[in-house]
């Protein structure tokens, strides 16, 4: 067993970190804020994420995970220091590696013995060979320090289960050394490698994000077509999946994607094509098509209604999808600042996502309209006159049709995640509207 330090206790180190320990390595979780290392101590996620509170507390028990802001002590005799930072999109679409250089230089000075630096953030291509440099620039004991690649592919709301259970691990390093390790630490996972080098492991990352929101934007772009000639998306993404080249998955149309890595990730391979004097049309396609998404059911009810303006709207589901709190890039934060500036009176319901979505709206008049945090379903509903659907969380996809009819004002629904049967709202006189299922109104 090793000795593993990880940097950064985010989704991606946290969730790597607690699964190491539960593989028997002995894990030091390094953050640099001390508030959430005496919160993970106590035994609590600082995210919301499954199984992984009962697994901090598990390992921490055992005496196999341990969290500190002491980073000097975590690397000095680390096997491995595994880096989980975040490397946040910069206004011009590149990533920030400010953190990564952070690390890279504290590891370079705290290393007393031969040491395997592991990037797991993504991180645009070649970055790995500049942070090996960094370090060996900062270097100060005689140690032999290497850099390997190690994208993490786990997605939010199944974190823990994606990286026990991952599809493939893949590792991209320069030496055989490097490959070693980094395989031992990982063997007792019992699961695929696929061994590449550094460059093409950090471009793995990049191509699978970008090719699943490629998949996403031209179901999505599919949907607004359906809409236009009849047909209907959901049939024919059915009609699609059985051909095994297509697959079954990530066919959903809907209100565009979200979260920290899709728009992230889209963006900075954009960059790096540009950087390269390369135009990724394809790519530059998703980014496009998602943007017009996010905001195409706010466009349809707009020209549906003379306006927001005294309307109470009622907002179900604000995260960027179920399974997580995490609002970032979530359509939510597109369509809430639009609806409020029309006059709207948002009553928003989230199961988990509320308390996030208060620090950038906060509870009461908010620009020309106001917002009002709701603890059920039902109290958004009441008396509302049009209602929008942005996630799909269990509780929202409970809603029945006679609950809307029942519930609203004016039952009229903009369903954003395509979960409702039309013919059933049609039954209960609901006016529904989705996404690429029937002629656009
Ligand atoms: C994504 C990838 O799925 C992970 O493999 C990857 O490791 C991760 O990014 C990352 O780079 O860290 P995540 O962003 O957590 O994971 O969530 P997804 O489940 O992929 O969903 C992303 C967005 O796409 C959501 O807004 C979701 O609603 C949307 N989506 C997904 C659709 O609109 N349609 C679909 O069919 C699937």
């Amino acid at each position: 067993m090793y000795k593993i330090a990880v940097a950064g206790t985010g989704y991606v180190g946290l969730v790597a970190g607690v699964c190491f320990a539960e593989m028997g390595h002995q894990v030091t979780c390094v953050d640099i804020d001390e508030d959430k290392v005496k919160v993970m101590k106590s035994g609590v996620s600082p995210i919301f994420e499954e199984g992984l509170e009962e697994l901090m507390q598990k390992n921490y028990t055992a005496g196999r995970i341990e969290y500190t802001t002491n980073y000097q002590d975590a690397y000095k005799d680390a096997d491995a220091v595994f880096l989980g930072v975040g490397t946040p999109e910069k206004e011009d679409g590149s990533a920030d590696l400010s953190y990564i250089a952070t690390v890279a230089r504290q590891v370079a000075e705290s290393v007393e013995s031969d040491c395997l630096v592991v990037v797991k953030s993504t991180v645009p291509v070649g970055t790995n060979d500049k942070v090996e440099q960094f370090i060996q620039d900062f270097l100060i004991n005689e140690v032999n320090v290497e850099v390997a690649s190690n994208p993490e592919f786990l997605a939010q709301g199944s974190a823990v289960h994606d990286t026990l259970y991952a599809e493939r691990i893949i590792i991209g390093t320069e030496t055989e050394w490097a490959e070693e390790l980094l395989k031992e630490i990982y063997k007792p996972f019992n699961l695929p490698i696929v061994s590449v080098n550094r460059r093409s492991a950090e471009m793995i990352k990049y191509a699978s994000n970008d090719f699943l929101a490629l998949k996403i934007s031209y179901m999505n772009d599919i949907a607004n077509l359906c809409e236009l000639v009849g047909a209907d998306i959901k049939d024919v993404a059915e009609g699609m999946s059985y051909d095994e080249r297509i697959g079954s998955k990530f066919l959903n149309a809907g209100i565009g994607f979200g979260g920290s890595c899709f728009p992230k990730d889209t963006q900075a391979l954009d960059y790096l094509a540009k950087q390269n004097g390369y135009e990724l049309k394809t790519v530059k396609a998703a980014i496009d098509v998602n943007k017009i998404q996010k905001i195409s059911l706010y466009k349809k009810a707009s020209k549906r209604l003379i306006t927001f303006n005294g309307l109470k709207v009622a907002v179900l589901g604000l995260t960027f999808k179920p399974g997580t709190d995490d609002l970032r890039e979530s359509p939510s934060l597109d369509n809430v600042p639009l609806l409020l500036d029309q006059g709207a009176d948002v009553y928003a319901y989230d199961p988990v996502g509320a308390e996030n979505f208060a620090k950038f709206y906060p509870e009461g008049p908010n620009r020309r309209g106001s917002i009002t945090y709701v603890s059920n379903v039902e109290e958004a509903l009441d008396d509302a006159n049009v209602c929008f659907v942005f996630t799909e969380w269990g509780e929202i996809k409970a809603v029945t049709p006679e609950m809307y009819r029942g519930l609203m004002r004016t039952p009229l629904v903009y369903d954003g995640r395509n979960i409702y049967d039309i013919q059933e709202m049609k039954k209960a006189k609901v006016e529904y509207h989705s996404i690429g299922r029937e002629p656009g109104r």
